[in-house]
């Protein structure tokens, strides 16, 4: 019997694609970049089912040039904005995601990335390489504490608790900002509060929120005019959750300390980004779930996802449960 074509839209970790390798006849794409728009719809045409990642726009159109023997869309990310998944369940496809593996390091990437920027650590690193360190001062680089600080967390879901139950370890105040939580985890000290306090009243903002229609551009000149000139913002998420222009203007009057983005809108930044003159941000390429564990895990939640479709099983994790109804 000939085994089911698929289409895998980059080299990802080997614990996933031996699985996907041994069960299915695989068009691996080998670039560094993603295909172009042309490249995807072509590639998809007569596949099973495609493997794809968050950079990958994934529409109606896509789905229809596959073809309707295509049985599964698995993406190799938890979020997944990239996906029209409401073309997909038009079209009874389920669409898989990798929720949970990527939970912890995303967690301490963020926390990472507020230590890094409350205590100025790329900054303090350039300094010494550009070789401006001459004696110990008082008043060098000085920056703010995490101890005793308040940490908002926009959105409550596996990671901001995660980000939560770190907090406790600073003995930090976290409230949260979610208004799709449903049940709080007794176990975990955090105060829920509206948008507008969550803003008023926190040290540090941690952003692990979905990208939707209510998230985009959450954080625009409003919400940052309302952030302590000493707070940090922190985006893990994803870009267009902060209007960039906004946070330029904010970083560069100083109405806020800092900002930390793992995420930006457009990927990748451009260099005439005029966020990359600023001392006060700390900009890195989405890699917040960049551990070997984590992607190797994602990988092959990926691969379970496409593998069970193909088979006409459920999805171990199915974005988009409507379709077995
Ligand atoms: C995801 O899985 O959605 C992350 O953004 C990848 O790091």
């Amino acid at each position: 019997m000939s085994k089911p074509k698929v289409f895998v839209t980059r080299i990802i970790p080997e614990k996933g694609f031996e699985i996907i390798r041994d069960f299915c006849e695989v068009d691996l794409w080998q670039s560094e970049l993603p295909p172009t728009r042309a490249e995807l719809l072509q590639h998809v045409q007569g596949v099973d089912g495609l493997l794809c990642l968050l950079t990958d726009k994934i529409d109606g159109d896509g789905m229809d040039e596959a073809g309707p023997q295509l049985k599964v869309i698995s993406n190799h990310a938890v979020g997944f904005d990239n996906i029209d998944v409401n073309a997909a369940t038009a079209r009874r496809i389920p669409v898989g995601n990798t929720p949970g593996v990527l939970t912890d390091a995303t967690a301490d990437f963020a926390f990472a990335l507020m230590m890094a920027v409350a205590r100025r650590i790329p900054e303090a690193e350039r300094y010494v390489h550009e070789g401006k360190w001459k004696t110990w001062g008082p008043m060098l680089l000085l920056g703010v504490e995490l101890k005793g600080a308040t940490l908002g967390l926009v959105g409550f879901g596996r990671i901001g608790k995660a980000m939560a139950r770190r907090a406790v370890g600073f003995d930090m105040r976290v409230i949260y900002y979610d208004p799709n939580e449903t049940k709080p985890d007794k176990d975990i000290r955090a105060t829920r509060v509206d948008f507008e306090t969550l803003l008023e009243e926190s040290d540090f903002i941690s952003l692990h929120t979905p990208l939707t229609p209510d998230t985009r551009h959450m954080i625009d000149s409003e919400a940052l005019s309302k952030m302590k000139s000493n707070s940090v913002l922190i985006n893990t998420s994803r870009g267009p959750v902060v209007d960039m222009d906004a946070l330029y203007e904010a970083l560069k009057q100083g109405q806020i300390f800092g900002a930390g983005l793992d995420v930006t809108e457009p990927e990748p930044l451009p260099m005439h980004s005029p966020l990359l003159t600023l001392d006060n941000i700390i900009i890195v390429p989405h890699i917040a779930s960049a551990s070997h564990t984590s992607r190797n895990m994602m990988s092959w939640m990926a691969a379970q996802n496409l593998v069970a479709g193909l088979k006409g099983e459920r999805l171990p994790n199915c974005v988009n449960p409507q379709v077995y109804k």
